[in-house]
């Protein structure tokens, strides 16, 4: 299975998301490939200092596209951390997954920035036959924040 982390804004939790789910199944005994898509390289220096089980790879936009098939035969899932922004990277992403999570924070702005992202995902299931099959994860919430009930509404009209 290849999950992707995207979205079109930083801050809203990809990296942390991303480095929880491949930490989550490596623990279930799992061959995992994380794929540091993003120029920053957080997750890569955030794994490295917590597992060697987790086999690292530094793709860019080509490479994502080209490889992910032959890394996929390496592994039983693959983790694709993404850059802030609906850039090629984050297209070759969506190319690719068979999953992907969109988190999004209780903020007009990061609401914005989702529903750019949703669209990109419906163009992409569009050409691929309903995949990648993609999940809002509303995150970094406050159970009594006005903005945080917002979100929530919104989120399912997306
Ligand atoms: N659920 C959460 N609760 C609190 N802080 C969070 C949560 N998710 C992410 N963060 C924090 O928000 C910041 C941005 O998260 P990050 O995963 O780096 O976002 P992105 O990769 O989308 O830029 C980090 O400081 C991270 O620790
Ligand atoms: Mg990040």
């Amino acid at each position: 299975m290849i999950y992707g982390l995207v979205n079109s804004k930083g801050g809203v939790g990809k990296t942390t998301i991303a480095v929880h789910l491949a930490a989550f199944l490596a623990a279930k005994r799992r061959k995992v490939i994380f794929i540091d898509a993003d120029p920053q390289q957080s997750a890569s220096a955030w794994i490295g200092e917590f597992s060697t089980s987790i086999r690292l790879e530094q793709l860019d936009t080509d490479e994502i596209i080209h490889r992910a098939a032959e890394l996929a035969a390496d592994a039983d899932d693959i983790v694709i951390d993404g850059p802030a922004g609906l850039s090629a990277t984050t297209r070759a992403i969506m190319l690719r997954a068979d999953r992907v999570f969109l988190p999004c924070g209780p903020s007009i702005l990061d609401l914005r920035a989702a529903t750019k992202a949703v669209h990109l995902l419906r163009d992409a299931q569009q050409v691929r036959d309903g995949l990648p099959m993609g999940a809002l994860v509303p995150n970094k919430l406050q159970k009594r924040g006005r903005l945080s009930r917002e979100m929530l509404e919104a989120a399912k009209k997306l």
